[in-house]
């Protein structure tokens, strides 16, 4: 069977941006900012992205639209007989823990999206907001609901197969996001005690720059959101055809999903400190905040309908994008059939979110590593670890592996100005930096 291919340039674009842009550039971005001191944070991730993060996403595209297989085919059969196929596994192994909780924290969104649509979120609700969001996290079931039917839309896509579908799906909401955020960011600004906000987003703290942590947090945050070092951009690159250059595209895709994430940073600061609430309080600070925003605004009820809307579509995108990891991994070794491979692994990754959802009821007091609960220790192991792991080895394999012609070529970068300073930077700073960042980093693992 012939493999599947994106109907053209733009379609490819658009599905990679739809994998980049989602939870984490709203929900992700402002709660690892919050907690790792704002301002600086900022910077560090900027840099990273741009320094590492978009020349590393060029790197991975080529390395799937040169084999034509995924994460960990590609590796095997451009270095036949040679161990690199390996780290292929790291991305395997990412891809069911980033799911498993992508797909909880997702549920909620869909579950706000619920609330805004019956209209029970249009006045605040007996308690404040952030009674409500606690209220249901916390419950048993409820929860595991929104997560199992966020993951059933997620299946329900990747086993129909590389879509027009999505294509077209996403050609409609990201212009709606952008819109929305943009608007959203400006009513923010206009919020009592905003600058504050503001402030803490711009305004670097130089000494949080002492601290090894959010140097690792930020080149975690700076993978997740690229949805780079799994295999996820590998893959969609592997039903690319060579016609299409790759350059442009993933810079656009880089700049556009930091954007997204500026641009959340300004819709939720300014409230969290209008709001009194704790820039550091940890991953409810969206559904607390934002709901508050919706609340104080002229038809917020709708505006926040609309939000959580285009929030749920952009994380199924993203979602898509994990899921097909494995998912082309397993139709290639096992032979099993798209929807067989979908539904299974899919079942898997519901069963592994079970347990973070649980995290935040029953198993409240359960902290794997160091005082991370249940989601933030399986977040951490795979964004702060496996991630950068895995877009190390793809930096090692391009720049070491394939000889410097290979690499230039595998790109689009041959007789290109910037082809050069790629080549070094994924050869040597990219590796140099992502190992300071780890020996740096060693000693705060708190395991
Ligand atoms: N980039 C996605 C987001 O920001 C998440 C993601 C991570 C997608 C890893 C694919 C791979 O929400
Ligand atoms: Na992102």
């Amino acid at each position: 069977m012939a493999r599947e291919k994106w109907a053209s340039k733009l379609g490819f674009m658009l599905a990679a941006m739809g994998s980049a842009v989602g939870l984490g550039n709203i929900w992700r971005f402002s709660y690892v900012a919050g907690e790792n001191g704002g301002g600086a944070f900022l910077l560090v991730y900027l840099f990273f992205v741009f320094v590492i993060g978009i020349p590393l996403l060029l790197t991975e595209v080529s390395i799937g639209r040169k084999a034509q297989s995924d994460v960990v085919g590609s590796f095997a059969k451009l270095s036949p007989g040679t161990p690199w196929f390996f780290s292929g596994f790291f991305g395997v192994a990412a891809s069911f823990l980033i799911l498993s909780f992508y797909s909880v924290v997702a549920g909620w969104s869909v579950y706000y999206l619920w609330k805004y649509v019956t209209g029970d979120f249009f006045t605040t609700p007996e308690g404040g907001y952030e009674a409500a969001f606690g209220g249901f996290i916390s419950h048993t079931w409820q929860p595991l609901f929104w997560h199992a039917l966020f993951m059933v839309m997620t299946i329900g896509i990747v086993l129909v197969g590389i879509k027009k579908g999505i294509e077209a799906a996403n050609k409609i909401f990201m212009p709606t996001l952008a819109i929305l955020l943009i608007g959203l960011a400006a009513y923010s600004l206009t919020l009592e005690g905003a600058m504050e906000g503001v402030r803490f987003l711009f305004q670097p703290n130089w000494s949080a720059l002492m601290n090894p942590a959010v140097y690792l947090a930020a080149l975690g945050q700076a993978f997740f959101s690229l949805s780079l070092g799994m295999g996820a951009m590998l893959t969609y690159g592997s039903y690319l055809s060579k016609e299409n250059k790759l350059p442009s595209a993933t810079i656009g895709i880089g700049v556009m999903d930091s954007f997204f994430a500026v641009i959340s940073g300004i819709v939720i600061f300014p409230a969290v400190f209008a709001f009194g609430i704790n820039p550091s309080s940890g991953p409810p600070l969206v559904f607390i905040t934002l709901p508050g925003i919706f609340d104080q605004m002229p038809f917020g009820g709708i505006v926040g309908l609309v939000f959580f809307f285009a929030l749920a579509l952009a994380s199924l995108s993203s979602a898509i994008s994990i899921l097909e990891v494995p998912v082309a991994y397993f139709i290639r070794i096992f032979h099993w059939s798209r929807k067989k491979a979908s539904v299974l692994t899919g079942a898997i990754m519901f069963l592994l979110g079970l347990v973070v959802s649980l995290g935040y009821g029953v198993w409240a007091g359960v902290s794997p590593i160091g005082d991370r609960d249940i989601q933030e220790s399986m977040d951490f192991i795979a964004s702060n670890i496996l991630l950068p792991l895995g877009g190390l080895a793809m930096a090692l394999f391009v720049g070491w592996y394939f000889k410097k012609a290979t690499a230039l070529e595998a790109t689009d970068l041959t007789g290109n100005a910037f082809g050069p300073i790629w080549y070094g930077i994924v050869k040597y700073i990219a590796p140099v930096l992502i190992i300071l960042i780890f020996l740096n980093a060693i000693g705060l693992l708190g395991m």
